[in-house]
């Protein structure tokens, strides 16, 4: 899907400089004025495409977000502390970004009218009673990442519910793809990457049984372009594929892909880390139209290309 969708809008990209961020601004830059805010904390502004307007600023700053937001149409909020890991190492940095930064966005999205569409997070549920998780499973966070992004995801609804704003808040699962940089607070994807291809250890947490749900980042700007223009608002929905791998598989999958003599080590596992996570992806395929497109093996495959 093109951004051709999207079209003549003012849009505004929190976390624009990211990996998730940076290509959905490529998606819409041409057919729309972009406007970045990123402090740069983990994106980089080469990852900002020709055509967008960067400006470096915290989406915690009331004045910064009034300035950046003034005459917008619409607001994609991805601007996050994104690692469960440090939200348990500093969780009042990351209940400041995560959770105050949104509040900041919603009320700035309440002035000007704007349609907000949330980079929400599989996290908010914890350890599923059941699998495939559907939207309506009880949320459990066991993070304060997971709790933010909960608070965040039901505050998105009640702006819908109380003052009619046009809210969506979309549940990612595990996203990789092109520009996720490895660091020790980076998604596994690209930790294990860089370490078979650098000839390293693959570092696998506990024994591995634990499975996550990782979706390619096209269909994740897919499913935020359907966000953009549905009907169906003031509610949340899965952006996953249906498709659960564990973690000791990704890591041989890896191994494999890379062509890598990297050995698997084990590592006592991590708190607060979940078992099994799986997306239904029922509800975005119904009213979004959204349609998972890229296996892991392709996309893992692609990457290793790069
Ligand atoms: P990322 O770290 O690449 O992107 C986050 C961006 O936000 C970075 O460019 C960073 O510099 C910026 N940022 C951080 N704090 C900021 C602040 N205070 N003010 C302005 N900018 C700030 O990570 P990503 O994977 O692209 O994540 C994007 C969003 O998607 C996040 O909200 C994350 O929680 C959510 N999410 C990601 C995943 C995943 O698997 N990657 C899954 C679920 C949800
Ligand atoms: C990830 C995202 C989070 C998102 C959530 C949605 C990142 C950094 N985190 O969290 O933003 O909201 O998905 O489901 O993108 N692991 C190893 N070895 C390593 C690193 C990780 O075994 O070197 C394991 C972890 O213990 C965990 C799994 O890989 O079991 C996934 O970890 P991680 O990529 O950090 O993602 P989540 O915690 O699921």
């Amino acid at each position: 899907m093109s951004g051709s969708s999207v079209t003549g809008q003012t849009v505004v990209i929190t976390g624009g400089a990211g990996f998730i961020g940076s290509h959905l601004a490529d998606a819409l830059v041409e057919t729309n004025d972009v406007i970045v805010l990123d402090d740069l904390s983990t994106g980089a502004r080469e990852n900002v495409p020709d055509g967008a307007t960067f400006v470096k600023g915290d989406v915690r700053d009331p004045a910064t977000v009034a300035e950046v937001t003034d005459g917008v149409d619409l607001i994609f909020h991805e601007a996050a502390v994104v690692s469960v890991e440090q939200s348990i190492d500093e969780p009042e940095f990351c209940h400041d970004v995560n959770f105050d930064g949104t509040l900041q966005i919603l009320e700035a999205a309440r002035r000007e009218d704007a349609r907000v569409v949330f980079a929400s997070s599989a996290a908010i549920y914890g350890e599923p009673t059941s699998l495939p998780l559907t939207e309506s499973e009880p949320v459990a966070p066991q993070s304060p990442y997971g709790i933010d992004k909960c608070s965040a995801d039901q505050y998105l609804r009640t702006y819908h519910d109380l003052y009619g704003l046009e809210t969506v808040a979309l549940r990612y699962f595990n996203v990789y793809g092109p520009r996720q940089t490895a660091s020790d607070y980076s998604g596994v994807i690209s930790i294990f990457r860089e370490q078979a291809q650098a000839g390293e250890p693959i570092t696998v947490d506990g024994d591995g049984t634990q499975t996550r749900d990782f979706v390619h980042v096209a269909d994740v700007v897919q499913a935020n372009l359907r966000a953009a223009t549905t009907e169906h608002v003031g509610t949340a929905y899965n952006v996953g594929t249906g498709e659960e791998t564990s973690i000791r598989t990704l890591a041989e999958t890896t191994q494999r892909v890379t062509d890598s003599d990297s050995p698997i080590v084990h590592r006592d596992p991590r708190p607060g880390d979940i078992a099994h996570s799986r997306a239904d992806v029922t509800k975005a395929r119904q009213r979004l139209g959204y349609e998972p497109s890229v296996s892991l093996e392709d996309g893992l495959a692609t990457l290793v290309g790069e």
